[in-house]
């Protein structure tokens, strides 16, 4: 069966210092109830190896936002799946918008990142989503399933078992603007039928695909309540302690 999966991605926000305040918080918040979903939280490589060791010990895992698509050598500023590995990190986010857009990333670097962390045991969570043209124009179906298709679609069934997938429409990112329930509901459909014509039917049962848009305390219940919604990945409201914490009690 799938998993539940509620998931922050801090981006570039938080001092370590900051960061470590916000893991003290949430593990006194998530202290004693009972939680009914994983918890990952995305933070930035030189928070890892600290907030990895403060969650130790509770149900809590960590992810980087990245990792680069050589495993090791003359790649200076760049960070290995190895090296996130090593932080005891268990997840790493992959193919997001805003690396796409800014730093160019393309289908096929994502591929080899995905081939890196899938050699580090690293979990990837991958990003899929179109543009507000894109879907104005009727193109998002199609440009979702490219990027699935683009970097994905040539790993073995066993490995692609592996991943998580969030559909992140581009035009919710950091907005404000949530797709609808029943928006988030038709794509995770179909992508969930793209996966079993690919994979078959138990590989795609058992994708976990997470929701990632304006996704907060208010509109979580709702969303995660659609059979093809299976958690979410949450930028903003996931940057404080309190306003995380009702998003994984979405799942209560
Ligand atoms: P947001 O970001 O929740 O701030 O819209 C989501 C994401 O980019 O992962």
């Amino acid at each position: 069966m799938r998993k539940n999966i509620v998931a922050g991605n801090w981006k570039m926000n938080k001092t370590l210092q900051e960061g470590l305040t916000f893991s003290n918080e949430l593990k006194k918040l998530l202290n004693n109830k009972s939680v009914n979903c994983e918890v990952v939280i995305g933070t930035p490589f030189i928070h890892l190896s600290e907030v990895a060791k403060s969650f130790k010990g509770t149900k809590v895992m960590v992810a980087a936002q990245n990792c680069a698509d050589k495993e090791s050598g003359a790649y200076t500023g760049e960070v290995s799946a190895s090296m996130i590995s090593s932080t005891n990190a268990t997840h790493v986010i992959l193919g997001h918008s805003e690396r796409r857009a800014y730093y160019n990333e393309t289908p096929e670097l994502l591929k080899d990142k995905v081939l890196q962390a899938l050699s580090s045991n690293l979990t990837p969570i991958f990003c899929v989503g179109e543009a507000l043209e894109e879907r104005e124009s009727d193109k998002h179906f199609d440009v979702v399933a490219e990027q699935l298709k683009g970097s994905l679609f040539e790993l073995s069934k066993d490995d692609f078992s592996k991943l998580i997938l969030a559909y992140e429409p581009v035009w919710a990112i950091g907005t404000g603007k949530t797709a609808s329930a029943e928006q988030a509901q038709e794509m995770h459909a179909f992508i969930r039928k793209t996966l079993v014509e690919k994979y078959g039917e138990e590989v795609a049962n058992d994708t976990s695909i997470l929701y990632g848009g304006s996704c907060n305390a208010g509109n979580a219940k709702e969303l995660f309540s659609n059979p093809d919604v299976d958690g979410g990945l949450i930028g903003g409201a996931s940057l404080e302690a309190e306003k995380f914490l009702p998003i994984i009690e979405a799942f209560n």
